[in-house]
């Protein structure tokens, strides 16, 4: 198995630069994600990883090999794309051996790999069916085990979900997850879903518009987030923003304006805090529902509340900010039309500057 390095890669296509300037490490067997919107560069880095696609700038090194200039059957890859591309000819148990008869393996070798692959994502008894025959699900299992016959140091997967309805994308991303536990690959995922890569990654990496916005853990992405884009890409419902300006620091607090009236106070975690405009941010999950006059809050008006069994979403017009999502609990009892207090705890909200770079995250994590 393998780790991968990037190194100042960047890709134009004509006069376009779509990568531009990526250095990254991805550690041997580790599950990374590249998330971001659609056409941030997503899949043209996967393929430059893959060798599918040339670099117009950089090196990247698989396993400590620099493999720049190597055709992408010399690089120990595997990809996995989001169409199956399955030979509709082809029983299963061809489709899945295919790769290794193309490359001369032995008939008892391809039997036994394809038997483990097939026993690995419960396809042993679809081995003689023919594609047209299999569900949505089944057919990218049969694309994945296409990959894992090969035996590759590192797997890519570009979107290979997308396809696929919600029920059976939340079972494939947790077949895909224990396939990583089982075979312990290095593997590099890409997708547009925040919750894929949420509930799937070691490590993600936020790209947008060709760079990269930041690396973390998912928990690291969620709570501390380096800026307005990743914190508002990262968890759903979005985390609330707040205009409002800086007036001063006291104990350890900074005293926040916000607009429409209200006063808050926002932990300064030591952080040097400069008078002046900024961006309050806070999570839905983080906003209490309380007393009016209440420290710390702003009044509200519920517009709409969601119950969604388990939990109450409020939608509640504020002076603040027009509609402060709130996530409660599933019996929360306010009314539409009543009128509320939100409290912002001091330690989870997150200060912007002007430019939109975070200058303090709340201190949960
Ligand atoms: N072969 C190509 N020629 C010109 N532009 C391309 C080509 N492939 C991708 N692009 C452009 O590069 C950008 C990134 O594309 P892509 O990597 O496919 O994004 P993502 O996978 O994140 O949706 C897009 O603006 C896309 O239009
Ligand atoms: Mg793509």
């Amino acid at each position: 198995m393998a780790g991968l390095a990037l190194r100042g890669v960047k890709k134009s296509f004509g006069s376009v630069e779509v990568i531009r300037g990526v250095d990254l490490d991805i550690k041997d067997g580790e599950f990374c994600v590249f998330v971001g919107p659609s056409g941030c560069g997503k899949s043209t880095l996967l393929r430059m990883i893959a060798g599918l696609e040339e670099m117009s700038d950089g090196l990247i090194e698989i396993g400590g090999k620099d493999v720049t200039f190597l055709p992408p059957a010399k690089r120990g890859i595997s990809m996995v794309f989001q169409s199956y591309a399955l030979y509709p000819h082809m029983t299963v148990r061809q489709n899945i051996a295919f790769g290794l008869k193309m490359a001369k393996t032995s008939r008892d070798e391809i039997a036994a790999r394809t038997a483990k692959a097939a026993n690995l994502l419960q396809l042993t008894d679809y081995l003689d069916r023919k594609p047209a025959q299999l569900s949505g699900g089944q057919r990218q299992r049969v694309a994945i085990g296409r990959a894992i016959v090969r035996e590759p140091e590192v797997f890519l997967f570009d979107e290979p979900l997308s396809n696929l309805d919600a029920a059976l994308r939340v079972q494939m991303r947790i077949e895909i997850a224990k396939l990583h536990n089982d075979l312990k690959a290095t593997m590099v995922y890409v997708t547009h879903d925040q919750v894929e890569a949420m509930t799937m990654a070691d490590k993600i990496v936020v790209l947008n518009a060709g760079r990269i916005e930041q690396i973390g853990s998912p928990l690291d992405l969620y709570h501390r987030p380096n800026n307005l884009f990743v914190a508002t890409f990262i968890g759903s419902p979005k985390m609330n923003l707040m205009p409002g300006e800086v007036t001063g620091v006291e104990n350890g607090a900074a005293k926040v304006a916000l607009k429409g009236g209200a006063h808050i106070s926002v932990d300064t975690h030591g952080k040097a805090i400069a008078n002046g405009p900024v961006t309050v941010g806070i999570r839905p999950e983080h906003i209490g529902v309380g007393q009016a006059g209440a420290p710390n809050s702003v009044p509200g008006k519920v517009v709409l509340s969601e119950h969604l069994g388990g939990e109450t979403m409020l939608y509640v017009e504020t002076s603040a900010i027009p509609q402060c999502v709130v996530k409660t609990d599933g019996l929360a009892s306010q009314k539409n039309g009543e009128t509320v207090s939100l409290s912002l705890p001091a330690n989870t909200c997150h200060l912007f500057d002007a430019n939109g770079q975070a200058i303090v995250n709340g201190s949960l994590i």
